[in-house]
């Protein structure tokens, strides 16, 4: 990490957890950006996302807290809390509350089957809402699953990976891109296009090479919505969320839009899920092991790197990018 002149949490939107992983009275411990954190789901269903640690003698809320009245109660001595952080009763003492008896309450959004909450360093409020995938709730679509990884890495080569189509040919053996990228960058959002030709037999399809391309779009660092048009139209839907400094926990849904029969999508199913798998494992090993070039020495052919990069120095934290 100390070859990366950034903040390992930039600000922006990133998962915590996927939504039905916290049900409604459920409480979950979560640790990223470095924090100890919890989530909760009140009755009636909105999830929320609190710092961990009780201002009053610092019980972890996640361990053997509870949902009680649409809040938080500490399982050390009872306070409660509710979703924007404030102690809302203590069940002694005459029930008065001191005035810094308050947890930090974290922005939340529940989109694309995921619970996001936003992260800023100086704890500012979000300035947009996440961008929504619809083929994850789309009928003429199937998930294909769910796929995990915590490795070393900065999420700067998260970034820096989709604007590299080279790497499609030398790492993951598609056959050359057509055309590099094209792109097109507004805000917290980045298109990428990458055209190339695929080669079906690689996966054990046979056939002649076709024509194939990959869209992307990126929300900032913690989110991916990845569609190619390969054979048969997919979507690769990533999150990104810093652990500690150290690690990154990936989050991946595969999904397919469904073929004319049931068998063909699962057997085209299975392969895509296959190669896809074996792309981003192909990926981890580079990311493992690659050091950060602030100048990369470049040359005709390689993708929009540079755009990429400018665009996302805006999540950088201000003091980090004038020191
Ligand atoms: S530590 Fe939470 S109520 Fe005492
Ligand atoms: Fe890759």
């Amino acid at each position: 990490m100390a070859d990366y002149p950034f903040s390992p949490f930039p600000n922006g939107w990133f998962q915590v957890a996927y939504a039905d992983e916290l049900p409604a009275g459920g409480v979950l411990p979560i640790h990223y950006f470095g924090k100890e954190l919890v989530a909760f789901r009140t009755l009636a269903g909105e999830a929320q996302v609190l710092d961990a640690h009780c201002p009053h003698l610092g019980a972890h809320l996640g361990h053997g807290g509870r949902v009680e009245n649409e809040c938080l109660r500490c399982p050390f001595h009872g306070w409660s809390f509710g979703a924007d952080g404030e102690c809302v009763s203590i069940p002694y003492g005459g029930g008065k509350i001191p005035p810094r008896a308050k947890l930090r309450s974290w922005p939340v959004q529940e989109v694309n089957g995921t619970i996001m909450v936003y992260h800023h360093a100086q704890e500012l409020q979000p300035d947009g809402p996440v961008p929504v995938a619809p083929q994850l709730t789309n009928p003429d679509w199937v998930t294909l699953g769910r796929f995990r990884w915590q490795y070393p890495t900065h999420l700067q080569e998260m970034v820096d990976n989709a604007a590299d189509p080279l790497h499609l040919v030398h790492l993951h053996g598609v056959l050359m891109p057509a055309t590099s990228a094209t792109e097109q960058a507004a805000g917290k959002d980045l298109k990428l296009t990458t055209k190339f030709i695929s080669d079906p037999t690689r996966i054990g399809i046979p056939g002649e090479p076709f024509p194939a391309q990959i869209e992307s779009l990126l929300h900032g660092f913690g989110m991916q919505i990845i569609n190619f048009d390969a054979m048969a139209e997919g979507l690769i839907f990533l999150c990104f969320t810093p652990v500690d400094g150290e690690m990154i926990d990936a989050r991946m849904v595969i999904g397919l839009k469904k073929l004319p029969d049931e068998g063909m999508t699962r057997f085209v199913g299975e392969l895509v899920v296959k190669d896809v798998v074996r792309q981003f494992e192909e990926d981890i090993q580079i990311w493992k092991h690659k050091i950060y070039r602030a100048q990369p020495v470049l040359c005709e052919g390689d993708g929009p790197i540079g755009l990429v990069r400018r665009w996302s120095k805006q999540f950088y934290p201000v003091q980090q990018l004038s020191a």
